[in-house]
């Protein structure tokens, strides 16, 4: 079995990187769903069913384990998907989402004052707020959705990304830790620490995600023991073009991209 990576487009290979580096043993699958990217504008229920459909496809491409790497996906879908899609469709298989190891790192240091940047779906859902007051009932949370920085991202626009990026940090100057909650926004970390006071913590899922699924399996001894080692990486989209192809080079210089059968 291998250990799938589900994104809305290419934006989980920066994710994916960090499982790599971290646990390069591994094979890997990445799928990204670029046929239907951006999750973030998209109703509920679209997300939804892509979401499953992707998980589907995974699960045909014999990944035992899938982290959904995109937030919006897991914000809309995760829940509904560990507790009623898998148990029926395939018991067996582990999916799990990017919000929990997110949250458990922004408040680390004992946060009183949250931010979380992301987008339209994610925020909606409140998925961030819930976790976040779970753990602790009286922190103070901030949730702004970033339309625009996705768009711009995929453009190759990263100086229009960027100067939006910093405009929207300037409103967290007040908080202990600002969330980065969408795969693309790594990309902007630098623009957006080099636009906040130093001791806001700026929490990037590229830094936590590869020590998270690391410690997780090694906690869970009967998953681990499933998953094959052959240090593969293979990255499959819905829809391929040259834009996704050259995203995915400068990243993973030595696999090719290729576009999924019957997407
Ligand atoms: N991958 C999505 C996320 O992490 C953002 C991109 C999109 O809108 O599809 O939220």
């Amino acid at each position: 079995m291998k250990i799938g990576v589900f994104d809305s487009g290419l934006g989980g290979l920066v994710i994916t990187k960090a499982f790599v580096e971290a646990m390069p043993e591994y094979d890997y699958v990445y799928y990204g769903d670029t046929a239907h990217l951006p999750y973030g504008e998209k109703t509920s229920g679209q997300i939804l069913s892509y979401s499953i459909e992707a998980i589907k496809y995974l699960i045909s491409q014999k990944c035992g384990i899938i982290i959904i790497a995109c937030n919006t996906a897991t914000s809309i879908a995760l829940r509904y998907l560990q507790q009623r899609f898998i148990p029926e469709y395939a018991p067996d298989i582990k999916v799990l989402g990017v919000v929990i190891p997110t949250v458990e790192e922004a408040l680390s240091d004992n946060a009183v004052k949250v931010g979380v940047l992301a987008t339209q779906a994610t925020v909606r859902s409140h998925i961030y707020q819930t976790e976040l007051k779970k753990i602790k009932p009286d922190l103070e949370v901030i949730e702004t959705a970033a339309p625009e920085l996705v768009p711009a991202i995929e453009n190759n626009d990263f100086a229009l990304a960027e100067s939006k990026a910093q405009e929207y940090a300037k409103s967290f100057s007040d908080i202990d830790s600002l969330i980065l909650g969408c795969t693309h926004y790594p990309l902007l970390k630098q623009a957006i620490r080099q636009a906040l006071p130093e001791r806001v913590k700026v929490v990037s899922q590229d830094e936590l995600m590869g020590a998270k699924l690391k410690d997780y399996l090694y906690r869970h001894m009967e998953i681990d023991i499933c998953l094959s080692r052959g240090g593969s990486l293979q990255i499959l989209v819905s829809k391929l073009n040259e834009h996704y192809r050259q995203t995915a080079l400068r990243l993973f210089p030595e696999v090719e991209v290729e576009e999924r059968e019957n997407a």
